[in-house]
């Protein structure tokens, strides 16, 4: 990897900018906070450091520079963080190589690249020629096929098990994965959609029907270790780059829908697969944009989810937007009998989610009775006092008053009651929310302090060094050793350089973000240091003490237990 670049990328941008750019951060002294992105939470327990160019969450423990942050909000690898950096600054980042990292589901990735060479070989085969007509009735041509990897499963009992058989897969494995089942394969004779992960990793497949036959329209892969259904979304590797040109995501029920809105050159989409919406998905969604625009089918079950997955976005603070399609159309079919600029248009008039929620009330309401009139008014000013915006909250509330004939300030009276009874509850849970106290005993925290102190103090590395201080565990020493490796290699050391130096070192990772997001001091002096070292050496020493004192325990021979507890006691006296 060339450091140098890498090093001149990360210290041309901001990583206020880039954090700040995704999640609201708010200054506070010299450091900003935001509500970190990475565990589930509602206070701002993120620290971004604009002079050490890294990022801390207190509660957490998430940290890292402005690579590792992107990695992990986008879900994206090094190199394509490095290049949309890179990209931003101006420097080429094609020439650095970097080498992928290994994981253990390496090998069941390739079963499944694999599996999609062969699927895409049947379709393409004459074997396909049915499945072809199908997809070409449904209007999916060439380039579509080829976007999506579509492919085909044949009418064969075990064809795709044989051939992952021969390159040395085992049928246990192949079971695990849901690639077979016993020593079958999975897929009979069905047009395979392969499904991505949010990295764009291949991990399942859906597999649909194209005969008139009676079998479940869709088979998927069953959840496995790399296929979690409720931590994806359809495209969302792609709707990734798409958002950011677009700044508003759409969501829809299949992939079909995706799939047709793609044909349309509409790319900025994502399917839920199944209408349950996960946290993790919510995340995922708040990451490719704040602006939502729900567009699931227009029947009822769709009509049901838009009203579930409305909510439960408002109770994560988007409000998202609402495409009402005519029952019983879905994006797909609405898509191949309107056309694009019909599309485009319900795109641009989506509804606000509150308006479309009161809407559909409405329609149950039997206006001529008074109690289910003045019930579906203060369902309005309930949903209205969800809203997180006065302006439309009043917009809301005027209208009502209007179309009922009611004073407006009765209604306000009303939302003000509703508001101010959920700014309490808030506020509560802040109190609730204290940092979390330093449990750990002065000897772990005077060996921290000192490699957080090598970072900050140029001697301190040097006398860790010379002083062959020793530190108790395998990761300290590591961490420790890479540091002076590091000072030597470069001639000065800064805490966000080195991320990029040990993020594949997860052992030293680990201990290093520990001691990052932990409330240590910069600078010393070369006095307080000696101060530190001496507990440090203390601590060996009474690790030291016990191991003896185990050690005579054990020993029969009381020559050799006299030896002993005169060691034990030089010890004690510092001898
Ligand atoms: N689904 C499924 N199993 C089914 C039906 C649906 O897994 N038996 C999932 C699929 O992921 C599908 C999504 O739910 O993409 C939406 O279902 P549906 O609206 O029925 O699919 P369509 O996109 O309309 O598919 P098609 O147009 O091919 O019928
Ligand atoms: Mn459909």
């Amino acid at each position: 990897m060339n450091n140098d670049l890498v090093k001149d990328i990360r210290s041309k941008v901001d990583i206020v900018d880039i954090i700040g750019e995704r999640i609201p951060l708010v200054a506070r002294g010299k450091n900003l906070f935001g509500v970190c992105p990475f565990h589930d939470d509602s206070n701002p327990s993120m620290c971004v450091s604009r002079e050490k160019q890294i990022y801390t969450c207190f509660s957490c423990h998430a940290t890292g520079n402005v690579f590792t942050f992107l990695m992990n909000y986008e879900h994206i690898d090094f190199k394509t963080a490095l290049k949309e950096l890179g990209d931003k600054v101006g420097i080429n980042t094609s020439s650095i190589k970097v080498e992928k990292k290994v994981t253990k589901y390496d090998k069941l990735y390739e079963a499944y690249n694999l599996s999609v060479k062969y699927f895409q070989n049947n379709l393409s085969s004459m074997i396909g020629k049915t499945a072809k007509e199908y997809l070409k009735n449904r209007g999916i041509n060439e380039d579509i096929i080829k976007e999506f990897e579509i492919g085909l499963s044949l009418d064969k009992r075990d064809d795709l098990t044989k051939l992952l058989s021969s390159k040395s897969y085992d049928l246990a494995t192949l079971n695990r994965i849901g690639l077979s089942s016993d020593d079958h394969d999975v897929y009979i004779d069905r047009i395979m959609f392969p499904l991505y992960d949010v990295s764009g990793q291949v991990v399942g497949f859906s597999g649909r029907i194209y005969k008139d036959i009676d079998m479940n329209k869709y088979l998927n892969t069953k959840e496995t270790e790399i296929f979690k259904k409720g931590e994806m979304l359809y495209h969302y590797h792609i709707a990734r780059e798409e958002c950011r040109n677009k700044n508003y995501v759409i969501v829809m029920e299949g992939f079909m829908d995706v799939i047709r809105a793609s044909t349309i050159g509409i790319r900025n989409t994502v399917a839920l697969m199944g209408t349950a919406l996960t946290e993790e998905q919510i995340n995922l969604l708040k990451r490719l944009s704040n602006n939502i625009i729900l567009c699931l089918d227009g029947d009822n079950p769709g009509v049901e989810a838009t009203l579930k997955i409305g909510d439960h976005l408002i109770k994560n603070g988007i409000e998202p937007k609402v495409i009402p399609l005519p029952n019983p159309e879905d994006p797909d079919s609405f898509i191949l009998k309107n056309g694009k600029d019909r599309f485009i248009n319900l795109v641009e008039n989506a509804l606000n989610f509150s308006d479309f929620k009161i809407n559909k009330l409405k329609e149950k309401v039997n206006f001529k009775s008074d109690e289910e009139t003045s019930n579906y008014i203060n369902s309005v000013i309930e949903e209205t006092a969800k809203l997180n915006d006065e302006i439309r909250q009043e917009v809301i509330l005027k209208r009502l008053a209007k179309e009922f004939d009611i004073g407006y300030n009765t209604l306000d009276m009303r939302l003000k009651a509703l508001t101010s009874k959920k700014e309490v509850k808030v506020k509560k849970e802040i109190i609730v929310e204290k940092r979390k106290e330093n449990h750990k005993d002065k000897y772990i925290k005077a060996m921290e302090q000192v490699l957080y102190f090598m970072f900050f103090n140029d001697f301190a590395i040097t006398q860790v060094e010379n002083e062959h201080l020793v530190f108790p565990t395998e990761a300290m020493r590591a961490l420790s050793s890479e540091i002076i490796y590091y000072y030597k290699k470069y001639g000065s050391i800064n805490v966000a350089d080195f991320y990029t130096y040990i993020q594949d070192k997860e052992n030293i990772l680990t201990l290093y973000n520990e001691i990052i997001s932990s409330d240590y001091v910069e600078k010393t002096t070369k006095e307080d240091l000696f101060l530190y070292f001496k507990v440090i050496r203390e601590y060996g020493t009474k690790q030291e003490i016990k191991r003896l004192t185990n050690l005579m325990k054990n020993e029969v021979d009381p020559l050799e237990q006299a030896k002993i507890v005169e060691r034990i006691r030089k010890l004690r006296i510092g001898e």
